[in-house]
């Protein structure tokens, strides 16, 4: 792995319609270079995470996710269930996909993509974040993958404004492909995005 990565091709791991899903690499690449003993993925959705995991032998990974489809595990309110030595964490950037009532079934409170404006968005990232982060055992590691996001003309850099927990060890610019916003209606108003972030810390 190094500090820039681009899978223009996703893999097939996990549901390919699922609405913001990850190419599969990415969870494949940092399973491959960190070589963790335990595995846990919150925020699982499509299935990548879990898909990659079982290919690569970790029949024992966990995969959590609001989605009744994943036990319907709630990360602000249940308890993280492993102390795992690696956590792949890959959330809802902000409001850009809203996943319950429109991915799956219901409006849900709790869904990160239904928070009521960034700042709560940002509130409730930080309080996973640190749930996540308690969880692990010493030395191991939490991986983020996160986009930014505009609105309305507003740039909403999540980086810059939620909380890091440990110490940063890796910041990874991740190559965006077949990305909406690049898409004509869009030409000369503004600089499209097309990266997002892969960031991992250490406890
Ligand atoms: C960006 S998607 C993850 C996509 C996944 N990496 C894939 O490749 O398919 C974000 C996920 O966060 C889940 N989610 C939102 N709020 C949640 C919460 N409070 N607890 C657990 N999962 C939540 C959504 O259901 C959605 O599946």
């Amino acid at each position: 792995m190094k500090s820039v990565i681009s899978y223009p091709n996703r893999g097939n791991w996990g549901d390919t319609a699922y609405r913001g899903n990850c190419s599969g690499f990415v969870i494949k690449d940092l399973l491959e270079f960190y070589k963790p003993h335990s595995f846990l993925e919150v925020f699982a959705g499509g299935g990548t995470g879990y898909e990659v995991a079982r290919e690569l032998g970790y029949s024992e990974s966990v995969h959590l996710d609001l989605h009744p489809q994943w036990g319907g595990w709630n990360a602000l309110k249940d308890d993280v269930p492993i102390n795992s030595d690696f956590i792949f964490c890959h959330p809802p950037y902000f409001d850009m996909v809203i996943y319950s009532g429109e991915v799956w079934g219901t409006p849900h409170d709790d869904d990160l993509s239904r928070a009521k404006d960034y700042q709560d968005f940002i509130t409730k990232l930080n309080f996973v974040h640190e749930k996540l982060f308690n969880s692990l055992q010493i030395n191991g590691r939490l991986a983020t993958l996160i986009g930014d996001c505009r609105k309305q003309g507003i740039y909403y850099s999540i980086i810059k404004d939620m909380k890091f927990f440990g110490t940063l060890e890796s910041h990874i610019i991740k190559v965006q492909h077949n990305m909406s916003s690049t898409r004509k209606k869009y030409q000369g108003k503004f600089i499209p995005i097309i990266h997002e972030h892969l960031l991992v810390f250490r406890k």
